[in-house]
């Protein structure tokens, strides 16, 4: 079967908009593979970081993507090995993912790489590019997002929950910074592509969302 046959359903949008969850959740109903693609970007950053690669430096950190030594394990991420999942969700680490992200080098390295995740029966992937660069072809292109107050109030929530400090001003400040960073890049600037079902959470519940995804993809099916 050529890969192009195989279904992917992409969901791109803004930074704490749900996409992730509401991505795993549809892969899981329909048993399709899933593939974080914002992962692969924090990766990086905490290679960088550890290594004290310069941001700056686009072909070391070209490098580091090619050379990637990565395995998704259900919800853990391994590094050579090694359980990164919550190391690559610090803060630093989204900054530097933000900054290393517009780098066009760094973006030509992971293309193969995310493709190869288009399997059978199919795929859900979730980042800012899937739909417009990555998986153009995709079955089912989604534009997810909720305002910028609701989606802070949201990361606020998760801190609190997993018992960190956290502040809603500064919480706010960050999310319109990396909005910013990742709309106005000059490649792949996230933003709503053509074909692509727009679905606001601002409103909906996580089920409520990915009830809409299934049935946006059901209706594709049936056509
Ligand atoms: O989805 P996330 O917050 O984990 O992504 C981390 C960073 O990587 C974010 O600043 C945007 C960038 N990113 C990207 O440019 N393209 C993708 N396909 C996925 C993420």
């Amino acid at each position: 079967m050529e890969t192009g046959a195989i279904p992917v359903i992409t969901i791109d949008g803004p930074s704490a908009s749900g996409k992730g969850t509401v991505a795993q959740l549809v892969a899981e109903k329909l048993a399709f593979h899933y593939l974080d693609s914002g992962a692969l970007y924090r990766l990086i950053a905490l290679i960088a970081i550890r290594s004290n690669t310069e941001p700056t430096n686009e072909s070391a950190i070209a490098n580091i993507a090619l050379h990637l030594d990565v395995n998704f394990d259900g919800s853990s991420i391994r590094l050579n090995g090694e359980n990164v999942s919550d190391a690559i969700r610090t803060e630093a680490c989204s900054k530097l993912a933000s900054i290393i992200a517009s780098q066009p080098k760094v973006r030509n390295a992971l293309l193969q790489r995310q493709r190869a995740f288009r399997q059978l029966p199919g795929l859900v992937t979730d980042g800012r590019d899937m739909g417009s660069v990555v998986f153009p072809d995709a079955s089912l292109k989604i534009f997810l997002t909720a305002s910028a107050e609701e989606r802070a109030q949201r990361r606020y929530k998760q801190l609190i929950e997993k018992g960190i400090n956290a502040n809603i001003q500064s919480l706010l400040q960050d999310i319109y910074e990396r909005d910013t960073r990742d709309s106005n890049r000059d490649v792949s600037p996230l933003k709503q592509g053509v074909n692509t079902k727009l679905l606001d959470t601002t409103l909906l519940s996580i089920e409520e969302a990915v009830n809409e995804v299934l049935r946006l993809y059901d209706q594709i099916c049936k056509n």
